[in-house]
């Protein structure tokens, strides 16, 4: 896609309007990527960078605010020793590497899982990451690490439970306050690639009302016009939030 394709798309899309505000992405396929070509799985993972960084800037410049890559759960850890470390240090260079690319983008960092799980070196870069970008008033990147959707909820729990709320204090808002996204819209669509049809433990109390886009493509070769597909079917789609379709445009005369 050239430059001036490029431009056309973004203008359709916010011409448009109803941009979702959080987009949520399960980036999978980086194993198969690899192993398609002969290379260990870290060459897929590798090559993802390359598809972070171009989603990071398209959403950036189309004026999405909140965009959450699941980058390690807390099932990864079961993964190959070898495989485990090689993220880990990918990860810790990428951040260090990257920071510079963020505040020209006005992009703040953020993060969400059970960060003091990761190693000291990749915590270190990601608290220094997130320092550094912290005044940034564009695109919230925010990354899952370490994080699984159950022990989120687990955590948010303990937090209640420790400040010492009465049962019939606690309600939806009590318990979106204290998950790890607290202060986050809810995502909007969440795109999967590599075909697989699961959220896999990915933001699960936030995803009650959220579209799901999959594809087929593998993560190292997403780019910014799977994307702009991604957000084209996300504006066709009429979002009910339980509704009827009469409800949501007026037409009901107020029946209930
Ligand atoms: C899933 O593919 C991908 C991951 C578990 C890691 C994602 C990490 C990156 C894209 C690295 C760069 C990101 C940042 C934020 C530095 P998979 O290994 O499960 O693929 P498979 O299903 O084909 O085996």
């Amino acid at each position: 896609m050239n430059e001036l394709e490029d431009k056309e798309i973004q203008e359709r899309i916010k011409a448009k309007g109803d941009l979702p505000r959080h987009i949520a992405i399960i980036m999978d396929g980086n194993g198969r990527w690899a192993k398609m070509r002969g290379l260990e799985r870290i060459e897929g993972h590798r090559a993802g960078r390359e598809s972070v960084r171009d989603v990071v800037r398209a959403c950036g410049e189309l004026g999405i605010e909140v965009l959450t890559l699941y980058a390690f759960s807390v099932e990864n850890w079961r993964r190959p020793r070898r495989e485990v470390w090689a993220l880990m240090r990918l990860l810790r260079d990428t951040l260090y590497e990257e920071v510079d690319e963020f505040n020209r983008n006005n992009v703040k960092l953020m993060a969400i899982g059970r960060l003091e799980g990761l190693p000291k070196a990749s915590r270190e870069a990601l608290f220094w990451a997130m320092e550094r970008t912290k005044d940034n008033t564009g695109l919230v990147l925010n990354l899952a690490l370490n994080y699984g959707g159950r022990v989120e909820i687990v955590d948010a729990v303990r937090r209640i439970l420790e400040k010492g709320y009465r049962p019939e204090e606690v309600d939806e808002k009590v318990i979106s306050a204290h998950l790890y996204t607290a202060g986050l819209p809810d995502p909007d669509l969440l795109i999967r690639t590599s075909g697989e049809l699961r959220v896999s433990n990915f933001l699960l109390w936030q995803m009650a009302y959220t579209e799901i886009w999959v594809t087929d493509v593998l993560w190292p070769d997403f780019r910014r016009q799977h994307l702009y597909q991604a957000i084209e079917a996300y504006q066709r789609r009429e979002r009910r939030f339980g509704m009827t379709s009469e409800q949501l445009r007026g037409e009901d005369g107020g029946a209930r």
